[in-house]
């Protein structure tokens, strides 16, 4: 199989080096990629959400998979331009349609398809500029802290939790005034909910799923979870409070009535569903949907996925995922992110990356990297994902440490605590 990986990132790097792995797979290419990717395939110089020289890619190169990394493209309906166009229709796409992305798209759709389905998740109310009195007198019935959410894409930056009464009823005007653009022209205000999360990954082909091994991303820039949020500085897997009893909750309570939902309203989706999840006292609720895999996550989880991922994308193209296995690695995997210093504020790129080759018994994916005259450099705040098994998550993370202290550059930070709350 000819395959075309969409997207640029750490995410696309450790899917690249699965892709790769998969003796089903002919030749591989990734747009735009990054140095890490150029590892396992060729990348293009093309954008994810060009749909049109997308087309033309994948046609002179016969490609006869394209798999989407990152959302924008989804939202924007990459599956149905292609289901749509006479000669991309016979070409496979392993994500959902653009109403299927709309679980991620907007906050507001998937509140209203959680409650439909009777799927667990926090209360609230969407607003919109005319039904904003509406939305102080919600906060008021409400304790803190204050849970605001633009209910469009906000590159990971639209959710706001807000400790006083009086700065939430502020920043909710300000929202539906465009502090987030059109993405904040509706507004989700929802219950806040205590406890820890985790982040729950499902392939589906529309009628059965695969339930990938879970992980816990560390948002937060600062060590003990402080500071601004980021992408991600790390991640591991297993989680351990995700135990059997607690993925049989998930599994019945959100996992199956969200893929009957989806049926039940004839919402074309064969891809990954991300659930992000909270354990409320050991019950699951759904924080958040996204319509691809996370990132730092993706970092880890390929490293636990035995199973040959074109084998499983196969079976969701084909309908027939319910014929294939999904085998679990039982190692332990870490990953930590060597980021910009700065990020996720302002930083510079173009700094000369060494160290690289000193690295032993580690999965190094590159996030933002890219050549400058024959020589890798920084191209954007995460820089490298540092990824390791081990026979405990404290040996995984340990072996990322030791190769992360031997990749430099200017101004490399990571943070030292990664996996503290678990491990
Ligand atoms: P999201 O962009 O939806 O992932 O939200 C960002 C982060 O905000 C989540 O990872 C949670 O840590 C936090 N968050 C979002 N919604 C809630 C909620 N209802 N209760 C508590 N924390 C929340
Ligand atoms: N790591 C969280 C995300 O990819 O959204």
């Amino acid at each position: 199989m000819n395959i075309l990986l969409l997207g640029t990132g750490g995410r696309e790097n450790a899917m690249a080096w699965k892709i790769s792995r998969s003796p089903k797979l002919t030749k591989l290419f990734i747009a735009p990629g990054n140095t890490g990717t150029a590892s396992f395939g060729k990348n293009l110089t093309l954008s994810s959400t060009n749909f049109q020289s997308i087309k033309e890619t994948v046609l002179a190169n016969h490609i006869n998979m394209v798999v989407v990394g990152p959302e924008e493209p989804l939202v924007n309906g990459i599956y149905d331009f292609f289901a749509s166009d006479a000669a991309l229709k016979n070409i496979s796409v392993i994500g959902p349609s653009q109403q299927g992305a709309q679980l991620e798209g907007s906050k507001d759709f998937a509140k209203s398809f959680m409650m439909r389905h009777n799927i667990p998740t926090a209360k609230y109310l969407s607003i919109t500029k005319n039904s904003i009195e509406k939305g102080f007198k919600f906060l008021q019935t409400m304790k803190a802290p204050y849970v605001l959410k633009a209910d469009g894409l906000a590159a990971g930056k639209g959710v706001l939790i807000i400790n006083d009464l009086q700065d939430a009823k502020k920043e909710l005007a300000a929202m539906l005034d465009g502090s987030f653009g059109k993405a904040s022209e509706t507004v989700v205000i929802e219950e806040f909910l205590s406890g820890i999360e985790c982040s729950v990954f499902v392939l589906t082909d529309g009628k059965s799923y695969k339930i990938l091994p879970e992980a816990k991303d560390y948002k937060r820039i600062g060590e003990g979870d402080t500071g601004l949020n980021t992408g991600g500085m790390g991640a591991v897997s297993p989680v351990p409070f995700a135990d059997k009893i607690f993925m049989n909750k998930v599994e019945k309570r959100i996992i199956i009535p969200t893929i009957e939902g989806l049926k039940k309203e004839n919402i074309i989706y064969k891809g990954f569903i991300f659930l992000g999840l909270i354990n409320v006292s050991g019950d699951p609720a759904v924080i958040e949907y996204n319509c691809r895999m996370g990132d730092p996550e993706t970092e880890v989880v390929m490293l636990r996925l035995k199973s040959d991922i074109l084998e499983l994308f196969e079976g969701v193209a084909k309908e027939n995922l319910e014929t294939k296995t999904l085998v679990t690695d039982e190692r332990h995997a870490a990953t930590v992110m060597l980021v910009s210093g700065g990020y996720p504020g302002n930083y510079e790129k173009g700094k000369i990356i060494t160290g690289l080759d000193k690295t032993r018994d580690s999965i190094i994916f590159h996030a933002g990297t890219t050549m400058q005259d024959g020589q890798t450099v920084t191209a954007g705040g995460r820089v490298i994902a540092v990824s390791s098994y081990g026979k405990t998550t404290t040996d995984a993370l340990e072996q990322s440490y030791k190769n992360a202290s031997l990749i430099n550059f200017d101004g490399k930070y990571f943070r030292r605590d990664i996996g503290f709350d678990i491990a």
